[in-house]
Order: structure tokens, then sequence, then C-alpha cells
């Protein structure tokens, strides 16, 4: 049967005269609904792992707005902690672990293996949205790239310049390489049990990969794509996968033919006429709208969205913002780009 849902299409490598979209961060605080869900489950940690609560915050922006995909409620940092990491939000701030410095630290996580006990209600809210998404809504599934995921577990925070991470990569590469070696693996698993719970597509965040320069791009950020595509393409030829190589800057060009990703995010700092020529050369592109627009709206948005849709026009693409939607987003900005990209 011909595949009906637009983002597979595009995925696949069709050309749409309207783009399919969706939005990083689509459920999340901007949404009043979103923010009810969660205080019914008590914290966000909770409600990650409460699959029917989880399940019901991923369907809130498909009701409200009918994007063309949804993606599961969850958090590249549930990967850590079913490691063995401690994880916990601290309101207004962010993320927090305990820390791997010393070989010590690395000996308490867990075998790659293991995982699934902790991760088993991640894949219970897949099974749910299997059955309650609409015919022509596709789910995606995703994880931290290892770089990005060993920044967190690294610093036992976000870091501005994820110099904790730099510094164990170079001053005790042996154990580094061993932290990207276990959350890689872990990765494997945890995609791979996603899609045999339900996920259609899977993305792979690598929100600082625009800190590793030159080689070390190649090796951490590069090398762990191209490893997670090809274990999971073995098991699931059919299963497109995303890379979100944010930040890569040049970087972009090349990046989807040198890991086997199907279509390659784009984040807002690059040019949409240039990654259009560069990037979308090689197969499906997705992006890139900066987010601040839907804080602002207006003209400037209409303007950049159609300027976004008609740089990609000739090629495959998926209509997306450059990184997550802000908690201080209005709604209805958000109606007015999902106008503007369906109605021209
Ligand atoms: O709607 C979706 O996009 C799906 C769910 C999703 C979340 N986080 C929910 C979330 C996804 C795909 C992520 C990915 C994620 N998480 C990334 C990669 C993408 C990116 O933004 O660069 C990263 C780096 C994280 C780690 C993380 N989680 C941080 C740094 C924070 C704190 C910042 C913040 O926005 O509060 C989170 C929390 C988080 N993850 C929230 C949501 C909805 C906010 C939590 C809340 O409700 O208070």
């Amino acid at each position: 049967m011909a595949e009906t849902k637009k983002l597979l299409r595009a995925l696949a490598g069709e050309i749409q005269d309207v783009p399919p979209i969706w939005m990083m961060r689509q459920a999340g605080r901007y949404l009043p609904e979103y923010r009810a869900t969660r205080a019914q489950a008590g914290d966000f940690l909770s409600l990650c792992y409460n699959p029917d609560l989880a399940a019901e915050v991923t369907l809130q922006p498909i009701r409200r707005y009918g994007f063309d995909a949804a993606i599961l409620f969850a958090d590249i940092l549930l990967i850590p902690q079913a490691l063995g990491a401690d994880l916990w939000f601290v309101t207004g701030e962010g993320p927090r672990l305990s820390t791997i410095t010393s070989q010590s630290d690395f000996d308490v996580l867990k075998p790659a293996t293991d995982i699934h006990e902790t991760l088993s209600p991640i894949y219970e809210t897949l099974r749910i949205l299997t059955r309650e998404l609409p015919s022509e809504t596709a789910l995606i599934g995703f994880a931290g790239a290892p770089w990005t995921v060993a920044t967190y577990m690294i610093a036992g925070k976000g870091t501005p310049d994820q110099a904790p991470a730099h510094a164990l990569r170079e001053g005790n590469p042996a154990l580094f390489d061993a932290l990207i070696e276990r959350i890689t693996e872990a990765t494997i698993d945890y995609l791979s049990m996603q899609i045999e719970a339900g996920a259609e597509t899977v993305k792979i965040f690598d929100s600082w990969a625009g800190s590793l320069k030159g080689h070390a791009f190649q090796k951490y950020a590069l090398e762990p794509c191209r490893r997670i595509t090809a274990a999971l393409k073995e098991k699931h030829p059919d299963i497109p996968v995303i890379g979100f190589p944010r930040e890569a800057g040049e970087k972009y060009v090349g990046f989807a033919k040198a890991t086997g990703v199907d279509c390659v995010a784009l984040d807002n700092s690059v040019d949409p006429e240039w990654a259009a020529a560069n990037v979308q050369v090689d197969g499906c592109v997705q992006g890139n709208l900066k987010s601040s627009h839907m804080v602002t709206g207006g003209q400037a948005l209409i303007d950049d969205t159609r300027r976004i849709v008609k740089a990609f026009s000739k090629g495959p693409h998926i209509f997306n913002l450059g990184h997550g939607i802000t908690p201080d987003a209005d709604p209805e900005n958000v109606q007015l780009m999902i106008d503007t990209v369906r109605g021209g």
C-alpha cells in the first residue's frame, strides 16, 4: 500500500507541494493543557514515566494543531538514569545528574542491556500512541546522541560551552571513550525497543554537536550517529532515521551520506538557501524557523516561514523550528506558522 503519512513520504524522498510539519518540544509548557497534565503527574519525571499521561501530553498538540507527526513525550536524560545515574530537575534551572569524572564513577554504571526495566514505561507510552493517534499522524521516537548525553553525565547539568566534557575528552580519553561506547550501545537498544513498540521513525538529538571541532566532530558526533544508524538499519531496514547535529555549520554538508541518516535536521543558524544547495542535495532536510518567532509572531514570522518553504520547495522537506519552542511562546503564533505553511 502506498504510504499516506506525509512525514514518512518526505523521509522517503518525496517532494510535496505542502511540506509536513511538526515542532520540536511541541508538547511543552507554552500549552496550558500541558501545564495542567504535568501538575496532575506531580513533576516532569513522573510525567515521563506515566504512560497514560505521557501519551496524553503527546496527543495535546496533535489535537490542538493537527501536526503531521507526534513525538514521544520523554527526555534524552532518561538513558543516563536507566544506566544508574541519579537524575532530578530543579524548577526554573534544568536537569541535575550525579557526575561521571573518574573510573570509579563509571564503574557503578549498569551494562547497556540493563536499561529496559527503567525504560519500559516509555515503550508502553508508544504502544498507547499507536492506538490513539489519527491515521495520518506519524509517530517519532528519539534519543540523545552519545556526545550530548555525555556532556550532561560528565558535568551533572547543562553547561554553556560543555567545558567539563571537553576536559575529560582531552584529559582521560580512555574513560571518555568508554562512556561514549556505553551510551552508544544503550541508545541502539533503546531506539530498537522504541521501534518495536511503534515508533515509525527515530530522531537522534545532538544538541551540542557544534562544540566539537575538526577530528573531534568526526569521532564523537559523526561516528556514533553512523554506528547507531547502521545498527538500527540492520534490524529495522524500513525505519528512517533523522539526525540533528545542531550548530554543525559547514559540517552539515555530507552529514547524511557519512552517517546514513535519511534526513538532516537544521538549526536556524544556517540560511535555508545555502542548506538547500549544499545539504538538501543529499536528501530530506528538516527545519529551520527560529523559535523566537513563536514569541514575537507578526509579519516577520510569516515572511521567514514563506522564505523557508520556498527555499526547500525543490527537494524533500519537513517544516520545523531550528530548536525547541520555548515556554514563553504564544500558542496563537504556532497556529499562524501552520496556516502560513499550509495556506501559502
Ligand atoms: O515535545 C517534544 O519535543 C518531546 C519531548 C522532549 C523533551 N525533551 C521534553 C522536555 C524531547 C525530544 C526532549 C529532548 C531534550 N531534552 C534535549 C534535546 C533537544 C534540545 O532541546 O536541544 C535536551 C538537551 C534535553 C535535556 C533537557 N530536558 C533540558 C536541558 C531540560 C531543561 C530545559 C527546559 O526546557 O526546561 C529538559 C526538560 C524538558 N524536557 C521539558 C520538556 C517538556 C521541560 C520540563 C518541564 O515541563 O518543566
